[in-house]
């Protein structure tokens, strides 16, 4: 669809990292943006900054992982300005869960699956009726990860499901809109195509009391800095992509109407060929080993 000045982009996790990034970038595209975020201060900060470049920003705290709140965010954006065009479903999480999966903390899994699933779900829901409704093109981008949507990382491996759904949910979506003729398209992104420096790493700095850990961690939560400092000491290439080149990836992708916002990437190509390879082979999935730490 052809992004235009006056149109309207919700985006969920609007304050930090990527979804800031989107925002920032529909609003330099003349589209009104509203951003939605749990972190309060951080969502304040996000949209003064916004206004300031002269953009329309309107700001709800939501918590994606409960259904009324999206809606309510949802019946506030259509009363403010009658139409949306363009929803990103990207709030996410990294859960924080430790170990082998069966000494996982239920509540690890709890809180990934709210915010990572439901929360694309309930912007589903709360949102594509009212779009198709309004008979107006449109876009949905649901934000997923390399990890799962691709092939899971072990070491992240409850990230890697809430991921895997994502990119299940969103190739659902995109039929049932093509099944209905709709003007209104879907997307899953992948960010990438290497690292990226956002607060991913500092989730838990929103975790809400309902999902606590039950048990404390082992070891303390590992810092972006701190991994990337081990991965040099380890002689190894870290290499990070700019938000700024995720947000132009996504507008692009928009316009274009493309499903699969992956970007180019070897690594990602390799993976996706040998999942595939294990799969039409029905060999086993030798390819995770490389991924296996003890
Ligand atoms: N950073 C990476 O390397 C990377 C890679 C692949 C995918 N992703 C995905 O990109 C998306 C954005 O993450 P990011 O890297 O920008 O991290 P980030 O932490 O900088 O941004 C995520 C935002 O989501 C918000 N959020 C958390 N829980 C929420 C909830 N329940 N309701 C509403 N908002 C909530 C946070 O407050 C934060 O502002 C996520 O879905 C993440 O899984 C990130």
């Amino acid at each position: 669809m052809e992004l235009r000045a006056g149109q309207v982009a919700v985006v969920t996790g609007a304050a930090s990292g990527i979804g800031l990034a989107m925002a920032r970038r529909f609003a330099a595209e003349g589209l009104k943006v509203v951003l939605a975020d749990v972190d309060e201060g951080a969502l304040e900060k996000a949209a003064a900054g916004l206004r300031e470049d002269g953009a329309v920003v309107h700001a709800r705290v939501v918590d994606v992982g409960e259904r009324e709140e999206v809606v309510a965010l949802a019946e506030e954006t259509y009363e403010r300005f009658g139409a949306v065009h363009v929803l990103c479903n990207n709030a996410g999480v990294g859960s924080g869960a430790e170990g082998r999966m069966w000494e996982h903390d239920p509540n690890d899994w709890k809180w990934a699956f709210a915010v990572n699933v439901w929360g694309v779900f309930h912007g589903v829901q709360a949102f594509v009726p009212r779009m198709l409704a309004g008979g107006e093109p449109g876009h949905i981008v649901n934000t997923s990860s390399g990890d799962g949507g691709i092939a899971p990382l072990p070491t992240a491996s409850v990230y890697a499901v809430t991921k895997a759904a994502v990119v299940t949910m969103t190739e659902s979506l995109y039929a049932h809109l093509r099944a209905e003729h709709a003007r209104v398209g879907a997307s899953v992104l992948f960010p990438g195509p290497h690292m990226l420096r956002t607060g991913l790493w500092e989730s838990h700095r929103n975790r809400p009391d309902r999902y606590a850990k039950q048990k404390p961690r082992r070891t303390p939560y590992r810092s972006l800095d701190q991994w990337e400092a081990a991965m040099k000491e380890a002689g190894k290439d870290v290499r990070f992509t700019p938000v700024e080149e995720v947000a132009d990836f996504v507008a692009d992708g928009i316009r274009a109407d493309r499903f699969w916002l992956l970007p180019d990437s070897e690594h990602s190509d390799a993976q996706i060929r040998a999942r595939s390879r294990s799969m039409l082979d029905r060999a086993d999935p030798a390819y995770l080993e490389n991924f296996i730490l003890d």
